[in-house]
């Protein structure tokens, strides 16, 4: 950690919200972090002009066009070279294989109550429509460690909402991002503060 902060690299491929709300929360003194580097996947999103604006050093990756080792060697060149303290996926889409390096350096949100609703081709809309269909009365987001799976690392924290009656996807998902964006937040800093430790599959938050 340089300035005593803990350095993130944030990972995005759409609107950056999550991103958004990390830098806000940095702004506002509530989360104790610096948003060292912004790699996205594409480079035709609102999450890029977002991060610009926010003064973050960007960099472009297109997924479109490299071959997955490629695109792999490339990702994972940039991260070593900026040797961020955690690497946060926030609406990255493309599966990066992590390098034992960077075992318990990467963490994912995801908008339901992992196990349950994620896997490939699980994301935005697609996740609150399963859970929608599934009759489920309770959701919410997961922070997670990442492996090598879509949505598939052990847990970290994760924040509840009802599923209401009549309630649309879209109505969920507005439900559920924001403890998307109470939850986030609240991971890193459990970073920041060294009180989380990952021991094979188990977490302990101290
Ligand atoms: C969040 O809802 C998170 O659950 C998921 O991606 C979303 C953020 O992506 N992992 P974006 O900022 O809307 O592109």
């Amino acid at each position: 950690m340089s300035d005593g902060k803990l350095q993130l690299a944030v990972l995005i491929s759409g609107t950056g919200r999550s991103l958004v709300n990390m830098q806000e929360r940095i702004a506002a003194g509530t989360l104790d972090a610096k948003i060292k580097l912004v790699i996205s996947s594409r480079g035709d999103v609102a999450g890029v002009d977002r991060a610009r604006e926010l003064g973050l050093e960007t960099v472009i990756i297109e997924r479109r066009g490299l071959s997955a080792e490629e695109f792999q060697q490339k990702l994972t060149n940039t991260l070593v070279e900026a040797n961020p303290d955690l690497i946060c996926m926030a609406g990255f889409l493309s599966l990066w294989h992590i390098p034992d390096d960077f075992h318990g350096r990467v963490i994912n949100i995801h908008p339901a109550l992992l196990p349950d609703f994620g896997g490939k081709g699980m994301y935005g809309h697609h996740v609150h429509e399963a859970v929608l269909r599934a009759g489920k009365v309770v959701s919410g987001c997961s922070v997670h460690f990442c492996d090598n799976e879509y949505d598939h690392g052990p847990v970290i924290l994760q924040r509840q909402v009802p599923v209401k009656p009549g309630d649309t996807p879209d109505d969920l998902a507005a439900r559920v991002f924001e403890q998307e964006c109470i939850a986030y937040p609240e991971a890193i800093q459990l970073f920041a503060d060294g009180r989380v430790k990952l021991d094979g599959l188990t977490v302990t938050v101290s």
